[in-house]
């Protein structure tokens, strides 16, 4: 009986000995695999235990750990400190409010500026002056020579449609017009005269390409609205561009171009840039963009 005692002995132990084993490796096994999932990361791995074994729902655990996990990926992928990730957070949490709308530009107002420029500005090659884009007040390039040139073309074409046209008024230096703009001021006060005459500086007449146009023997319409009725009015407005011009101030668009209707006021700006501006029914500031 002895040896089978002994033998007894020995399975037991042997049994014993390798639950142990067994169920050391089985919770080896469940420690490794319970932190693989937690990233090793031993506060969350505690803290998940301490759910688990008060029975909280995993969908729980999975929400509170998904944040979690997102912010530190991108902590590592952006290396964006505390200050830089505020902002982008914040205006999803604030209520939304509704943007004011932009006030629409209006060109008759005139810039608070304390000096004219020291130089003048060009858009895309074209010179611009309107209440916004004054000139210096040095600039004095009298009647610009092309301008004049292609106004001549154009008599000579109205003359052969029994049309005698005349530029009554082209380059003013910057005195000149100061003269005019106050003479207007002191006959219809200021309100008035900046609807139809610009102050100093502002003046496109003082770029030698501004052209006021009449009809020779019709200077009661000369610098009147009226001139756009007669048959000289109708005929520049419908051909000015084939020559580079076109009329400044149409009718209706004063907050664009910043002065009221101008029947007899024309501008050189070559042929190209008054064609378009004619068959888009523009101004130049909507033609330049700006
Ligand atoms: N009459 C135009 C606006 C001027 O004075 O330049
Ligand atoms: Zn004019």
């Amino acid at each position: 009986m002895k040896p089978a005692k002994k033998k007894n002995e020995f399975d037991k132990k042997f049994y014993i000995k390798w639950m142990v084993i067994a169920m050391t490796a089985i919770w080896a096994a469940i420690a490794a695999v319970w932190l693989s999932m937690h990233n090793w990361d031993t506060e969350e791995s505690m803290k998940a235990l301490a759910q688990a074994f008060t029975e909280q729902p995993a969908e729980t655990e999975q929400q509170e750990q998904a944040p979690a996990e997102e912010e530190s990926a991108v902590k590592e992928e952006t290396a964006a400190t505390e200050e830089t990730e505020q902002p982008e957070e914040q205006p999803e949490e604030q209520p939304k409010e509704e943007a004011p709308a932009p006030a629409p530009k209006d060109a008759t107002v005139y810039p608070e500026i304390d000096q004219l420029p020291s130089e003048p500005t060009v858009v895309n090659g074209i010179l611009l002056a309107n209440k916004q884009h004054p000139l210096p007040e040095t600039y004095a390039p009298g009647e610009n020579a092309e301008a004049r040139a292609a106004f001549d073309s154009m008599a000579q074409a109205a003359a052969k449609d029994g049309l005698q046209l005349v530029a009554f008024s082209t380059y003013r230096e910057f005195a000149r017009q100061k003269q005019l703009y106050e003479g207007y001021v002191a006959k219809d006060g200021q309100e008035a005269a900046d609807r139809y005459s610009a102050r100093p500086g502002f003046s496109e007449h003082q770029t030698g390409l501004a052209f006021d146009i009449g009809e020779a023997g019709q200077e009661q319409h000369w610098a009147s609205a009226s001139f756009g009725d007669t048959a000289g009015g109708k005929w520049v407005k419908k051909n000015a561009h084939n020559y580079g011009f076109i009329l400044r101030y149409p009718q209706g668009k004063e907050q664009i171009t910043g002065y009221m209707h101008e029947s007899w006021h024309f501008r050189y700006v070559g042929k190209e840039a008054a064609t378009a501006i004619y068959n888009q029914n523009i101004t130049l500031e909507e033609y330049l963009g700006i």
